[in-house]
């Protein structure tokens, strides 16, 4: 190694540049349970692969004592790497540096990367730990965040933006994250909140911990914002690199195709017995697609938020395709206000980068009651019809049991540009289910039986036989075919491996309205 003075200048910089706060601060990071800026990079990024830039850029402010204050690289450690050397840019906020707060130089570092990112077609990984917008910067942060969000914008369909929280993340701050694709947040350490638990006794008297106000559960099971919960730092990473495994790098690439062992040709014959007999008994929609994907492997998201559907990537002969089932186990799958959202979005990001829709629908219709209408079922159900409505890549749907109603509208059918859909014998096709039906268009007769009950027994018998099977639908063509379930796995994949030359598109627009 030469030792030409300014060689030997420039690596002791270098080292400076590395120590962020300082060994104290260090110290008190992993005292709270968090790591460093660059250990979360280290676990995140394929071993070596890291490549810092902005190194040496310091803060420009003279206020408050804060010139005294330099640290090089400011409180945001940037750069690019590999993920199963795939090219990832990536920003990591360094809490031992004024408590990760976003100035104007550290806004510029983030911005460097989303406009490197979005030019070069590659995703973006934000690691927050921040306190929000530096306050001794006072408006100049404000901008920062401003221009941040103006990228994650128009970054929103180009290339995928994952953000996780692993710390703190409050007031304004929280929009960053929430404008990218997938949030992730560790139990324990990391919340986001619009105003913190001071501002909410402030304002509304209520009492409330950080943890219960916007802690990672709270996020993950009643706010929907969360989209992945962990452990641990280290596992959020884990499975931020696991989900990047299933996703294009930009809008104009595939997703990566996994052969793998599993036969393409494989049938299982537990599907045929899987549905019960008595159509009001549940089961787990999650078995059904446990049987029918590679491996097994189900990458969900939302696991713990509008249970009623299950949405996440797997691979269907090496291929990722996006899945979103009904959940009949959950509500009965009913479709509510969380679900319809809940699908709304990840069909929209499916649609965005190119991963084909597997829906499996099972679901008795609309849920019912003045808190749905009153907090806007109408709007919601609408995003999902529109998301489906506008999605132009392979969608082939299985009807497994119900599809009743606007439901079964909503949920991928042929009328909404479905590529194939396909249904189990067992699936029940109608306006509604056979009670409602019967009770509805049979009153009078009901009325003037002498044995209204046994009447409508049999009433609602032969509606049943008559309606709620598949054959009515598939006579018309709105069913492609009805299969064995033992066959639905050589059925979806041949499907796929049909429609993969597909292009559709929609009339020139600058963008739908999607009911918001
Ligand atoms: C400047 C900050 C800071 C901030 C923390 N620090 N937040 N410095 N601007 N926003 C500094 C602290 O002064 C402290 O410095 C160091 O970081 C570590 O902070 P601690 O408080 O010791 O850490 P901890 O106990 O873990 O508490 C973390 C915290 C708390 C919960 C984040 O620091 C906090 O409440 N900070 C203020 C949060 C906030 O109100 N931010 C503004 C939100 S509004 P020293 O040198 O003393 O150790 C916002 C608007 C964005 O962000 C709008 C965008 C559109």
């Amino acid at each position: 190694m030469s030792d030409d003075p300014k060689l030997q200048h420039l690596r002791n910089r270098k080292v400076s540049t590395r120590l962020g706060g300082g060994p104290d601060r260090i110290a008190a990071q992993h005292q709270k349970g968090k790591l460093t800026a660059r250990e979360r990079l280290d676990l995140l990024l394929d071993k070596g692969s890291f490549h810092e830039i902005d190194p040496f850029v310091v803060h420009r402010t003279h206020d408050f004592g804060l010139e005294k204050q330099k640290f090089p690289g400011d409180s945001v450690v940037t750069g690019w790497g590999t993920i199963d050397g795939r090219l990832v840019y990536v920003f990591s906020q360094d809490f031992t540096v004024f408590g990760g707060s976003l100035g104007e130089v550290h806004a510029q570092k983030i911005c460097k990367i989303l406009d490197q990112a979005l030019k070069n077609g590659a995703p973006v990984v934000g690691l927050n730990d921040s306190g929000g917008a530096r306050i001794q910067e006072g408006v100049v942060s404000l901008a920062g965040y401003a221009e941040i969000f103006l990228r994650n914008t128009l970054a929103s369909g180009v290339i995928p933006q994952i953000s996780a929280i692993l710390g703190p993340c409050a007031g304004g701050a929280v929009y960053s994250p929430a404008l990218t694709d997938f949030v992730f947040m560790v139990r324990g350490t990391s919340n986001m909140f619009v105003t913190g638990p001071d501002v909410v006794k402030a304002v509304t008297h209520e009492q409330v911990s950080a943890n219960d106000l916007g802690g990672a559960d709270v996020h993950a099971e009643k706010s929907g914002v969360c989209h992945i919960t962990s452990e641990s730092e280290a596992d959020a990473m884990f499975l931020i690199r696991k989900m990047l495994g299933y996703l294009p790098q930009n809008n104009m690439e595939d997703p990566p195709f996994l052969p793998n062992g599993d036969d393409p040709l494989r049938t299982d014959e537990t599907l045929d017995t899987i549905i019960p007999e008595d159509p009001g008994k549940p089961y787990d929609v999650k078995e059904v697609i446990r049987r029918v994907v590679d491996s097994g492997q189900l990458y969900e998201i939302q696991e713990a938020f509008a249970q009623n559907i299950v949405i996440g990537f797997a691979r269907l002969g090496g291929h990722s395709v996006g899945l979103v089932a009904n959940q009949p186990q959950v509500l009965a799958g009913v479709l509510d206000i969380d679900a319809s959202e809940k699908a709304a979005r990840f069909v929209r990001f499916c649609d965005s980068f190119n991963l084909p829709v597997v829906t499996l629908v099972d679901v008795p219709g609309f849920m019912p009651g003045t808190l749905q209408e009153h907090g806007g079922i109408i709007r919601s159900g609408a995003k999902l019809l529109h998301a489906y409505c506008e999605a132009t890549v392979p969608k082939v749907t299985i009807v497994l049991r119900k599809a009743y109603g606007g439901a079964y509208i909503v949920m991928s059918s042929k009328h909404l540009r479905g590529d194939v859909n396909l249904a189990w014998p067992s699936a029940e096709i109608a306006v509604m289910g056979p009670e409602g039906a019967v009770s509805i268009i049979f009153r009078k007769e009901m009325e003037a039986s002498e044995d209204p009950v046994q009447r409508k027994v049999i009433l609602t018998n032969e509606y049943r036989e008559k309606f709620a099977n598949p054959y009515v639908a598939a006579e018309r063509g709105y069913l492609d075919d009805i299969i064995e379930p033992s066959e639905t796995r050589p059925r979806l994949i041949n499907a796929l491996e049909m429609l993969k030359n597909k292009r559709d598109s929609n009339p020139s627009k600058k963008h739908g309205n999607i009911p918001l």
